[in-house]
């Protein structure tokens, strides 16, 4: 099974076991790391904000306009922020690195 890394506000890193088809968001969800997700993956909020390691973000298949378009109202938002709920896991993203943004709003 493909695993992804959470690095929590903290800086500690927790690698996870990352089904295939499950969202960065749902994932989270299924090992306790602490992102909101408040609207459950229907675009309508930005509290499923991650923040993608460099490494990975020009892997991932581009936001749409409406992700951008809440992601603008993400807070701290960063060059390689993604809203967590639209990133689907796929083998290729065996290995992804995601951070926590310092802060979310609701
Ligand atoms: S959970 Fe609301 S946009 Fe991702």
């Amino acid at each position: 099974m493909p695993k992804m890394t959470f690095v929590e506000r903290n800086g500690t890193a927790r690698e996870v076991d990352a089904p295939l088809g499950l969202s960065v968001l749902e994932i989270a969800h299924k090992h306790g790391v602490d992102i909101e997700g408040a609207c459950e993956g229907s675009l309508a909020c930005s509290t499923c904000h991650v923040v993608i390691d460099p490494a990975w973000f020009p892997k991932l298949v581009k936001p749409t306009e409406d992700e951008e378009d809440m992601l603008d109202l993400a807070f701290g938002l960063e060059q390689t922020s993604r809203l967590g709920c639209q990133i689907v896991m796929t083998n290729a993203l065996d290995g992804l690195v995601v951070k926590l943004p310092a802060a979310t709003r609701s």
